[in-house]
């Protein structure tokens, strides 16, 4: 089966204001590039050219202007979608389903930064076939995260979305491999009670068949979606092509 990829840069980027008053978070700088081409490249490093960006809001046209067909990329096609509001992720996700078509998909958030390329996680997925996978990785403020809860055997037992009391430091990060029964997940969902459908219950949902897998990153990984992480986030990637630049 094929894997296809899709960039989810929906939302308000409401915790951004005035920042993303006036335009759409994925559009602001992370040092020397726009937002959206750091989860972008980290698709077509893995090896996935078959891209859907879903984006949302007043400047979703500018995302056309800025990517076009994928050629920064060395891409020769690149598929839009476009949310409503701001439903949640998994609700953008749902939205991906036409394009994906009858193929797997690895997903990944439009303002997550990752140090290494997720080239071996994708691979592994290939291998696994089916399910799921998702990516962890530890950090000082796991409240802020969807938050692996695991056993003994360093299996995941149980997720939380942003618990007030985490059980461990371990978040998972915004890169989720799934087969295609991910729709008919999707379509089970409850909307939250911040009004969302959640990420984090797709991953349970596949958790409970016994479905989920789950593997622990190297390097830096940040999401760039507060004041703090993003200012991280252009720090991380200046000192990365800094040292690079040898
Ligand atoms: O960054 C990883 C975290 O991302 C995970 O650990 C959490 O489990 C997951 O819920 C998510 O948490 P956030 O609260 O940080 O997500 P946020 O609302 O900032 O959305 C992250 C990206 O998802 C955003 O940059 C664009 C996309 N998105 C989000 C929403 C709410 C959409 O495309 N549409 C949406 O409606």
């Amino acid at each position: 089966m094929a894997l296809k990829g899709v960039v989810l840069a929906g939302g308000m980027g409401s915790r951004l204001h005035p920042l993303t008053r006036v335009t759409n978070k994925h559009l602001l700088p992370i040092y020397d590039e726009p937002m959206v081409y750091y989860p972008i490249r980290a698709l077509v490093e893995a090896g996935v050219r078959d891209i859907m960006v879903v984006t949302g809001g007043e400047s979703a046209g500018h995302f056309l202007q800025l990517l076009g067909n994928g050629d920064a990329f060395g891409l020769e096609h690149l598929e839009y979608g476009y949310q409503k509001g701001a439903g949640g992720i998994a609700e953008a996700l749902g939205l991906t389903r036409y394009f994906v078509g009858d193929d797997d998909l690895v997903v990944i958030l439009g303002d997550n930064i990752l140090e290494n390329p997720i080239t071996g996680a994708v691979q592994r997925y290939r291998e696994q076939r089916s399910g799921a996978r998702i990516l962890l990785k530890k950090v000082h403020d796991p409240g802020r995260f969807g938050v692996a809860e695991i056993d003994a055997q360093g299996r995941v037992i149980g997720i939380e979305e942003k618990p007030k009391q985490p059980k461990t430091d371990l978040a998972v990060i915004g890169v989720y491999m799934y087969d295609n029964s991910v729709y008919s997940v999707v379509d089970g969902l409850k909307r939250s009670d911040r009004g969302e459908l959640e990420i984090t219950d797709v991953n349970n949902a596949y958790l409970r068949r016994g479905d989920l897998h789950a593997e622990e990153i190297e390097g830096w990984w940040t999401d760039a979606g507060t004041f703090e992480s993003l200012h991280l986030a252009n720090r991380l990637v200046r000192d990365l092509r800094i040292s690079r630049r040898g």
